[in-house]
């Protein structure tokens, strides 16, 4: 699923930089250019961060926390 049509940044290049490192926004958009333009994705894209840590770190949670957005 593509988070950020600008930049043409997917969930799962997402889900990959969490899983090198990437702990906030600012390593998302380094890392893989997401919300370094328009901005509208940018709080998808923490939600996935957000759910992607929360699943490393409690992984019997990853099914019951889904991510949404309320944009
Ligand atoms: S959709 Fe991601 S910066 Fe525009």
């Amino acid at each position: 699923m593509y988070v950020c049509l600008c930049n043409g940044v997917t969930e799962a290049m997402i889900v990959e930089a969490v899983g090198q490192g990437a702990r906030d926004l600012a390593h998302l958009t380094m890392m893989t250019g997401v919300a370094s333009n328009c901005g509208s994705c940018a709080e998808m894209a923490e939600a996935i961060l957000h759910s992607t840590q929360l699943s490393a770190r409690a992984p019997w949670l990853g099914a019951a926390m889904p991510v949404t957005c309320a944009a």
